[in-house]
């Protein structure tokens, strides 16, 4: 089976990673019962926007580190591989250093899982998400409040009020050209000034989840 199914086509492969952690996922509660005894240090509870799929992820911190990490999810095949393979990343060798773990991609899952089919990368970015929302929620409870990591989108187009998430939105429900996003956002079409900045954050934001 090839390991690199990003490939801008429409295909429907999945790594032999992909169906590992598929049917057999790792660190993830078996039972509610089992979730309400965990005594988590951290929580992050995310929903995507894409597709109206949630995701719950624990994190116990020891020394500033990761000491385990456990989570469900409602979402697919794609979401339940990617947070089981996010899950051992975090937590092998002894756990990930807090600051490490913020700057986890979603494309840094798929490299560890050997790519997702294109129109399921938005399930990789729930782990990811919900992984920096409870880190996010330990720094909260143990009152590190100058370590939490803010995720303010900035205006772009500034008739319109689109922000760069807006953008990343797009990107990430499958727009790849300047005119994919136009066509879901409106962005530049009556504020033309931001076209060149619009188009840099398409290429960054497809390098973040698309490509590797
Ligand atoms: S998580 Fe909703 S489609 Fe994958």
């Amino acid at each position: 089976m090839s390991a690199n199914v990003i490939s801008g086509k429409n295909e429907w492969f999945y790594s032999d990673a992909v169906k590992e952690h598929f049917f057999h996922p790792k660190n993830i509660f078996k039972t509610e019962d089992e979730k309400k005894r965990y005594k988590a240090d951290g929580v992050g509870i995310v929903g995507s926007p894409a597709c109206g799929d949630v995701m719950e992820l624990m994190i116990k911190v020891r020394n500033d580190k990761i000491a385990d990490c456990k989570w469900s999810t409602f979402g697919c095949a794609s979401a339940i591989a990617s947070t089981s393979m996010l899950s051992l990343m975090v937590t092998e060798k002894g756990g990930m250093k807090l600051d490490d773990a913020l700057k986890i991609k979603p494309n840094d899952i798929m490299k560890r899982l050997g790519g997702l089919p294109e129109r399921k990368v938005h399930c990789s970015v729930l782990g990811d998400k919900a992984l920096r929302a409870a880190i996010n929620d330990y720094f909260r409870k143990s009152e590190q409040y100058e370590r939490i990591a803010v995720d303010s989108g900035k205006i772009v187009d500034k008739i319109l009020k689109i922000t760069d998430k807006d953008i990343e939105q797009a990107v990430l429900e499958g727009a790849k050209t300047f005119e994919d996003v136009q066509k879901k956002t409106k962005v530049g079409i009556q504020d033309k000034s931001c076209i060149p900045e619009v188009k840099r954050l398409i290429e960054q934001f497809k390098e973040k989840y698309c490509e590797y």
